[in-house]
């Protein structure tokens, strides 16, 4: 049996009974295989990692470390939940690896869309492996590998550029969530009790909002995106849209335009609302926001981000445009 395969058998997981039947089994599975070996585990703070990392806590407690790296291009707030979730209420070994100013100093001036994803996947690389050197006895690397990462083949972006460790950091893998379909990995992760906020949430690219940030990265751009972003999360919440829309953010162009604030003059960059429905990522289209909610989140981003005066709708299916803007 190809262990690559989901067999055909395998039932789909939709309810909490059936996701407690498949935790039992991965606990068992997972101490099987790694016995009282240590695992190591890069924590982003999405789905799948975190209910990887859930789940190892159960099967092997203090035996995982786990990785965050904030590489400067989470969302407003997500550094701050991963130490909340997994250290504190958890009780989880989790080293925090502020790399903010690494990354962001290697992407200073480089406006090249796949150049900017090839410096985040080796930097992110580069500052993972540092951590793994300083620490002994590790010899298994846990992965939030899921279904779709092993059915899809290239795409049109390079989406999954992270390269592999060094040669002397060869760890054996741990992938529980492998043969799941990301619908499952959220019955799975809210079966281990973690919270809606991190298990509901939508996708979020590895480049993070670097990619938001259209051209040559700068802090006061990328403030901008995240900034708004964190705006247009809030009020699709209070609009009831964020668990219906599939994906919605922010995106900051390189370009100003003149405005006025204030009675005053200003040149400041527009933000892009980007709103959209798809089933598979492959083609997408775009929901029709209410004019309401429109005129408010043009209304809040205009006077609450700094350097913004100018709020723009994205109104492009896939095709043409991708969903990201790089
Ligand atoms: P595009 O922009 O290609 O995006 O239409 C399709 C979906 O993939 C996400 N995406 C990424 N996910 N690493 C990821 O893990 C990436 O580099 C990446 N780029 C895009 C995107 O957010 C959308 O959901």
């Amino acid at each position: 049996m190809n262990p690559n395969v989901r067999p055909e058998t395998m039932e789909r997981i939709t309810t909490k009974a059936q996701a407690d039947a498949f935790i039992a089994e991965q606990i068992k599975a997972l101490r099987e295989q790694v016995g009282d070996k240590k695992v190591l585990l890069a924590l982003s703070g999405g789905v799948d990692s975190s209910v990887v990392a859930a789940l190892l806590i159960r099967a092997i407690g203090k035996n995982l470390t786990c990785v965050h790296v904030n590489h400067g291009l989470l969302r407003k707030g997500e550094p701050e939940q991963v130490i909340k979730v997994f250290r504190e209420e958890l009780g989880a070994n989790l080293i925090y690896v502020d790399a903010v100013d690494r990354f962001l100093d290697r992407l200073a001036g480089v406006a090249d869309p796949e150049q900017k994803r090839k410096i985040i996947g080796d930097e992110f690389i580069k500052v993972f492996a540092e951590e793994a050197r300083k620490l002994d006895g590790i010899e298994f690397l846990g992965q939030g590998t899921i279904y779709p990462d092993i059915l899809e083949s290239k795409g049109i972006k390079s989406h999954h550029n992270v390269g592999g460790l060094p040669e002397d950091l060869k760890f054996e893998l741990v992938e529980p969530v492998k043969l799941l379909y990301k619908d499952e990995v959220r019955v799975v992760g809210s079966a281990l009790g973690l919270p809606d906020s991190m298990v509901q949430r939508q996708p979020f690219p590895g480049p993070g909002l670097g990619v938001r940030c259209v051209g040559a990265i700068t802090r006061d751009r990328l403030e901008a995106v995240r900034e708004s972003d964190a705006i247009l999360r809030e009020e699709f919440a209070k609009a009831g849209l964020a668990g219906k829309v599939w994906q919605y953010f922010t995106i900051v162009p390189d370009f100003r335009s003149t405005g006025i604030t204030d009675g005053k003059r200003t040149y400041d960059w527009p933000v892009v609302i980007r709103a959209i429905n798809t089933r598979d990522a492959i083609a997408a289209t775009v929901e029709e926001l209410p004019w309401e909610l429109m005129k408010k989140l043009t209304q809040r981003i205009t006077t609450e981000v700094k350097g913004v005066n100018r709020v723009l709708m994205d109104l492009t299916p896939k095709p043409s445009g991708t969903i990201e803007w790089e």
